[in-house]
């Protein structure tokens, strides 16, 4: 069920092609569908007060909010050259973190873009599947929408993504009353600084839930699963110990791995 006090709303593109389509997924996600009368995004946010406006056009679904620079849209993003990493035989962290088997049932509880998450799906196989949290009903809308519609001649990645689904839950109320098990939880939450040199990161920054990740929310993880893995930026200071840090090569992010016992 999406968090109906952020005021949201689905338009279409400027001309208002694809009113229809913009209508239904307006009623699918139970948001307000406003028409465009060729206005820009901005003006069509202030004048109704809204956090966040989602257009539709021939490009697919993409999410604004005030003064944005960066249109929030689904894309799978690097997954397909970590995989090719990955299969040359190169470490890939992330993956070296999960230590993904054919089958696994893996809860990534930040979702965001489900780029990670769509890493993971290419190598857990056909049986294996990513249960996604996102906090944020923007973001949430975005990539359940492009999990759902993304068109790509991969048929490797056009089966992964159909291996992910996405909840717009928050993981501090989802993972306390959770009775299901998963073989790994993965949580990389974000980090309230402004050194993302990605695109992808920065996109999602105005919709994002910025909340801490407390090492609570760890230790409930584990009740989950037997391994629960962070996502961090090595100079971030971190309130949580881990078992195992992986760290790639050249790049400021690392896993933390913490195992139950
Ligand atoms: C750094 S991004 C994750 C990027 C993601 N790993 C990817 O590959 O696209 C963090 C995401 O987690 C979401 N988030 C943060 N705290 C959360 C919480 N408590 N519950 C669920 N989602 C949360 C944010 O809204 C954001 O979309």
């Amino acid at each position: 069920m999406i968090d109906s006090s952020i005021p949201m709303a689905i338009t279409t593109g400027k001309y208002g092609h694809f009113a229809k389509e913009a209508q239904d997924l307006a009623d699918y996600y139970n948001l307000p569908f406003i028409e465009r009368n060729n206005k820009g995004i901005d003006k069509l946010l202030q004048l109704h007060d809204l956090k966040a406006l989602l257009v539709l056009t021939e490009d697919g679904l993409a999410a604004y909010s005030l003064g944005q620079k960066e249109k929030l849209r689904f894309h799978p993003g690097m997954a397909v050259p970590r995989m090719r990493l990955a299969k040359a035989g190169q470490q890939e962290p992330l993956l070296k973190a999960i230590e993904p088997q054919e089958g696994m049932r893996v809860l990534d509880c930040t979702l965001g873009l489900a780029s990670d998450a769509l890493t993971v799906a290419l190598a857990i196989g056909e049986e294996g599947r990513v249960f996604g949290l996102e906090a944020s009903p923007a973001i949430y809308i975005i990539t359940d929408y492009g999990l759902r519609h993304y068109l790509t001649a991969n048929k490797a990645i056009a089966q992964a993504l159909k291996r992910i689904t996405v909840q717009n839950e928050n993981y501090n109320q989802f993972l306390p009353a959770c009775r299901e098990k998963f073989d790994v939880v993965y949580f990389d939450p974000m980090f309230d600084h402004g050194l993302y040199k990605s695109q992808r990161i920065n996109a999602l920054r105005p919709f994002a839930d910025y909340s801490p990740l407390m090492p609570e929310m760890v230790r409930q993880a584990l009740n989950l699963a037997p391994k629960a893995v962070v996502k961090y930026r090595q100079e971030a200071k971190l309130n949580l110990e881990f078992d195992e840090i992986i760290k790639g090569n050249y790049s400021p992010i690392a896993f933390g791995v913490c195992y139950r016992r």
